[in-house]
């Protein structure tokens, strides 16, 4: 029995982004706990996006980052604000796309797979509260348009989630 799974074709970046903004906006109108909306959309991403080994969420806690729902494989559990591609792109309050991570000043290695990185802050009604967190096996995988792209999947998350038991 054969168990790979291939992900699904689009046409284009464009149908492919359209499809998954689309689904990520379903899931968060149809359930609206921060855990459960994280844990699909990494599903999703990780799914549908092709050359990625590795999604997920980091939620800031008492001054750190921990980690959160992902998909890939296992990943360190705690970033200090301000290290790694994770805490800069925290505190720094912008995505940060890096080429080729082994170049990158205090990137945390946490897949030995990984050879490109896109963080991107996830904001909730105007407060910094994680990151998403992408990694490929490809050089060079992330383009500002990756970026612009997974800035309007966070917002859709955050906008269509609820942060009143999220722990600070
Ligand atoms: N590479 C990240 C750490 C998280 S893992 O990639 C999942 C960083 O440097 O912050």
């Amino acid at each position: 029995m054969n168990f790979t799974t291939s992900k699904p074709q689009f046409a284009d970046e464009a149908a492919r982004n359209n499809y998954i903004l689309s689904v990520a906006q379903s899931l968060c109108n149809g359930d609206d706990d921060y855990i459960s909306n994280a844990a699909n959309i990494a599903a999703l991403i990780f799914n549908t996006v092709p050359n990625i080994n590795w999604a997920g969420f980091y939620f800031k806690r008492h001054s750190r980052l921990i980690l959160g729902p992902f998909q890939g494989n296992i990943a360190c559990t705690n970033i200090s604000i301000g290290k790694g591609v994770c805490g800069q792109a925290f505190e720094q309050e912008h995505s940060i796309i890096v080429a080729d991570v082994h170049q990158f000043p205090g990137h945390i290695a946490c897949d030995s797979a990984s050879n490109s990185e896109l963080v991107v802050p996830i904001w909730n009604n105007g407060t910094l509260i994680g990151v998403l967190d992408i990694d490929s096996p490809l050089f060079a995988r992330f383009n500002t348009f990756d970026a612009d792209f997974f800035e309007q999947i966070t917002d859709v998350y955050a906008r269509g989630s609820d942060f009143n038991s999220f722990y600070k």
